[in-house]
């Protein structure tokens, strides 16, 4: 790393998911216009990077994380033309636009699928999965999937397609076919892809669960190369876990070095790459991060979002805070020399920070917000805000199951209804957990449809927008959105923010989360209290009695740290 680091050290990046951000034609589906129209708030916030999840055209079974053309923009949302507007538009205010690359899986409608799927002598057949009935099975039959492996959005990894009798393989929904990465026609068409929207002047990719596409083909047990196995069964199921079969599998790093040399190698102008990686380790993370190995520039990691799961995400517990430090702790330390470290709370598949893990209660949400997202910023890592966060956006207020829209939430009430769970029960563990509590509409003034559609929005607009909107923090320097704002411009002041060494405190405090950051003898001090208790603070860290406030949460810091407190201090030297 260069002694001032890569330019992402100092940038921030914010997550558009263009069909809840700000619609321009009344349809009621956020779109291209409407991100033009809401340049300000990103220029306001002072974020570098946006990202954009999918816009692509898509049949929309997931939102457009379901593609059918990967060069093109979905009327839906827009125009190419529009898209180069939004680049030119960003590029003129000093920022970048970092777009979605999905590439396990297409759409079932994209003409690779179609044509794979026409016959078995297609040339495309072997772009993606396809395998006979499990051994002794009729095609159709149950347990006749090739493999136990439980699909992400519930049911088995594998449909029957009749015309041919075989099965093919999807991660995801039906809808979303996996490619077959082993085909090197495969790899050389989205190298391709990705080159074409560099050349449109994009300037990077977040890249959708790019840790799977290396299927795991090595014999096991006595039998040939080319088979996929089994995984372990899951508890009450008749599936099994396929991870081991699929997550950052043997050729995953080959495949993306040959990316990197492929797209990436000998371009000029700063490009970020982002990978996400549900199951990554930190060990793995530090490879796929190391500069010198050329695969992506930081991974999106999991664990810290995992530590409120029982058996699945539908069995939400509350966080213990020990695991949080002690999982974040990891990854500042496993990156701290090689590699380096992504930092979200929230995106477009998890529930809302302040709700989940803060407190969303009148009294505490806007302290609770803003003391999250500083013991967030000011790790070591690339901060990521998912747009609404920076307003204190919550969880929405779901009563029944009319109001979901997202294919996980839907397919997980059919099968855990169907396997004898009771409606209320799973309807409760939706509230808490459906994705569909990050995608409600940017809240963006108090008027009906929070000023992001003059028509019906596509999914609810959360009633509590008559209080919380961007409007009404604009111009409160006690908002959420004016310390969202301080955060950002503090990591591109002070370069201790950008890379200092992380330090954890108090490890095994259950409400004070604190640590130290220090470069080149400057040394900060960020104390948390993410709890309804207030702490004596003189007591808990000494060395924060007289030290000076760099950034606080609260007015008028004193000897208490109150409940939700955040406070960034520059102890006495
Ligand atoms: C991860 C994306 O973030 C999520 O929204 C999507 O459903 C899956 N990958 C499948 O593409």
């Amino acid at each position: 790393m260069t002694p001032d680091g890569p330019w992402w050290t100092r940038s921030v990046v914010y997550q558009v998911y263009p069909r809840s951000f700000m619609d321009s034609d009344g349809d009621g589906i956020g779109d291209l216009g409407g991100i033009l129209q809401r340049l300000d708030h990103l220029t306001d916030l002072g974020v570098d990077v946006l990202w954009l999840s999918p816009i692509y055209p898509s049949p929309q079974a997931d939102n457009g994380y379901d593609i059918s053309d990967y060069t093109d923009i979905d009327p839906l949302f827009g125009s190419l033309a529009q898209l180069d507007e939004l680049i030119a538009a960003l590029h003129a205010r000093g920022m970048k636009l970092v777009m979605d690359l999905v590439v396990n899986h297409t759409s079932d409608e994209h003409p690779w699928f179609v044509d794979a799927r026409s016959s078995k002598d297609s040339p495309k057949r072997d772009w993606y999965w396809w395998r006979p009935p499990r051994e002794g099975f009729a095609a159709g039959a149950p347990g006749a999937e090739p493999t136990n492996w439980q699909s992400f959005f519930s049911g088995p990894t594998w449909t029957l397609d009749e015309a041919s009798g075989e099965y093919y393989l999807h991660l995801f929904d039906r809808r979303q076919p996996d490619l077959n990465w082993e085909n090197p026609e495969v790899r050389q068409a989205v190298h391709a892809m990705m080159r074409w929207w560099l050349d449109r002047g994009v300037d990077g990719f977040r890249m959708d669960v790019i840790n799977m596409i290396s299927k795991d083909l090595r014999p096991r047990d006595g039998s040939p190369a080319g088979e996929l196995h089994d995984g372990p069964p899951l508890p009450g199921s008749s599936l099994g876990s396929g991870y081991a079969s699929f997550i950052c599998g043997p050729r995953i790093h080959e495949f993306l070095q040959e990316m990197h040399r492929e797209v990436f190698a000998g371009r000029d102008g700063p490009v970020l790459t982002v990978g996400e990686m549900p199951g990554v380790t930190v060990e793995q993370a530090r490879l796929f991060t190391d500069p010198a190995r050329a695969e992506v520039d930081m991974v999106f990691q999991f664990e810290h979002v995992g530590l409120d799961h029982g058996t699945s995400k539908w069995d939400v517990h509350p966080l213990r805070m020990r695991d949080l430090k002690a999982s974040f702790g990891r990854w500042q330390a496993g990156l701290a020399e090689v590699g380096w470290n992504s930092l979200y709370w929230d995106n477009h598949d998890q529930p809302r920070a302040v709700s989940r893990f803060g407190d969303d209660s009148p009294r505490y949400r806007r302290d609770s917000a803003t003391c999250l997202a500083t013991l967030l910023h000011l790790h070591r890592g690339t901060p990521y805000v998912y747009q609404g966060e920076e307003i204190g956006m919550a969880n929405y207020p779901f009563t029944s199951l009319e109001e979901f829209a997202d294919v996980e939430s839907l397919n997980h009430h059919v099968h855990a209804v169907t396997a004898g769970q009771a409606p209320a029960e799973v309807l409760a563990a939706l509230r808490v957990a459906s994705r569909d509590n990050a995608r409600t509409p940017v809240q963006w003034d108090g008027s009906p449809n929070a000023g992001f559609t003059t028509g019906r929005p596509w999914l609810a607009v959360n009633p509590d927008h008559v209080e919380w909107n961007a409007e009404a923090q604009r111009g409160d320097p006690t908002s959420v959105l004016a310390h969202y704002r301080r955060l950002i411009a503090l990591r591109r002041e002070l370069p201790v923010v950008a890379l200092g060494a992380f330090a954890m405190l108090l490890p095994e405090h259950d409400d004070v989360y604190a640590f130290t950051r220090s470069l080149d003898g400057e040394t900060l001090l960020v104390v948390c209290n993410v709890s309804r208790t207030p702490y004596d603070l003189t007591a808990l860290l000494p060395e924060a009695v007289g030290a000076e406030l760099v950034l606080g949460n609260l007015p008028d810091a004193g000897a208490e740290l109150r409940p939700w407190e955040a406070r960034v201090l520059r102890p006495a030297a």
